[in-house]
């Protein structure tokens, strides 16, 4: 997808002088506990965004950066929707200072060299719904809209899509770039087999996605509770574990669809049970065909582990989304950890995304290994959808004039 990005306005000497307003993702977790005070738990999205703001400043723009925290309730500003302590991260990390401007749909002073973080954009009026009036109000701020926030590019809000409508010029962040490069590279331009690893507790939350990858990819690795909805439809038992029978005919046609492409979608042929969903659960391996009335299917067993290891090792390019059991007790995170350590050794581009998996690679410390960690949650998804997120349709439009 052509795009216009910011790297290419920099080496054409467009930036130095600008305005430059860009929309990052710093919706990041925090401690909002009495002793936590607002304490950023987790910062990769800060730190991702930094490159964007570096090439802005370096380039000698005026820089506005802007970006949502949480699902705050427009105009009624509450201490906790504040980005305050993002702007001090944001500091540490830019080593330059980073004041909080509130109430800036009107008007920001910045001078070039300098940065200023525009207070949650959320709490503006018609952010949401796209009103026209406050993205035009927006873009009437900068003289170039950098979208740089790829984990809300599957929203269409006033300062996500509408300032990209109306800016003078609209262009896309070096993360934002990055990421549409990984996920190009991975689903419109694989290297094969492609391999798609797509876990989760249910599977009517990722049918769509099952769907949409089984017309691509070579071989889909299904887990957690999705994995016991497909064994279920390969007649198995399943005891208490938690599955979707009403989307049993559903899993069926995924598999019939991966079989006619003489693609296939491996069942587990052995697993790991327990009677109880704990921690310290007495933990058993059985065989697929063994699953007692009372067992909770809880992770993939040690030859299904290995087994998808091999096809991991195989594949030319891997896709990851989701843990295959329940990896935060560690009784059961040996699937996920076999899953994990096999990407890690794989030469396969591997890209990865969503909450849980990145959770999966921190524990397993393998974040070097894999070829690109996606900062999308829900973004990440819908590409795997297969749908044209409205932030890279709007750029492309911008960028065909
Ligand atoms: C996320 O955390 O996935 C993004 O920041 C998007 O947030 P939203 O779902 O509130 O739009």
């Amino acid at each position: 997808m052509k795009v216009i990005r910011l790297a290419d306005l920099v080496a054409a000497g467009r930036v130095k002088g600008k305005r430059v307003f860009i929309r990052a993702d710093l919706n990041v977790p925090q401690d909002h506990s009495p002793e936590g005070g607002g304490r950023i738990t987790e910062d990769t999205r800060i730190r991702a965004s930094v490159p964007a703001i570096r090439m802005a400043l370096d380039a000698g723009a005026a820089v506005m950066v802007t970006s949502h925290l949480g699902r705050p309730t427009e105009g009624a500003f509450k201490p906790e929707d504040s980005l305050a302590p993002v702007a001090a991260r944001l500091a540490e990390l830019l080593n330059h200072e980073v004041p909080l401007v509130s109430n800036w749909v009107d008007g920001v002073d910045v001078q070039p060299g300098e940065v200023v973080l525009l207070e949650n954009c959320r709490l503006n009026k018609g952010e949401k719904k796209n009103d026209e009036t406050l993205a035009r109000k927006m873009a009437a701020l900068c003289d170039i809209f950098v979208h740089d926030a790829f984990g809300t590019a599957h929203r269409a809000e006033a300062s996500t899509y509408g300032i990209a409508q109306y800016a003078k010029v609209a262009c896309a962040g070096p993360l934002l770039a990055a990421e549409i490069d990984a996920v190009t590279r991975a689903l419109a331009a694989p290297k094969r087999p492609l391999l798609a690893i797509v876990a989760g507790s249910k599977v009517s939350t990722k049918l769509t996605i099952l769907k949409s990858l089984a017309d691509k990819v070579d071989g889909l690795i299904v887990g957690g509770g999705i994995a016991n909805t497909f064994m279920l439809a390969a007649g198995l038992p399943i005891g208490k574990s938690l599955a979707e029978p009403d989307l049993v005919d559903e899993a069926r046609a995924v598999i019939a669809a991966m079989k006619a492409r003489g693609a296939a979608v491996p069942i587990p042929t052995d697993v790991v049970v327990a009677t109880e969903f704990k921690a310290d659960a007495v933990a058993t391996v059985k065989k697929a065909t063994d699953v007692g009335p009372d067992d909770m299917i809880l992770d993939i067993g040690p030859d299904t582990a290995a087994l998808l290891a091999a096809q991991i090792a195989q594949a030319g390019t891997v896709v990851w989304n989701g843990p295959v059991g329940v990896f935060e007790f560690p009784a059961f995170s040996h699937g996920t950890e076999a899953i994990a350590r096999a990407i890690a050794a794989s030469s396969a581009f591997s890209i990865a995304g969503g909450g849980d998996t990145l959770a999966a690679i921190a524990q397993y410390g393998i974040e070097r290994q894999v070829s690109y960690i996606s900062t999308g949650g829900g973004a990440f998804l819908e590409v795997l959808e297969g749908k044209t997120l409205p932030a890279f349709e709007i750029l492309a439009r911008r960028a065909a004039g």
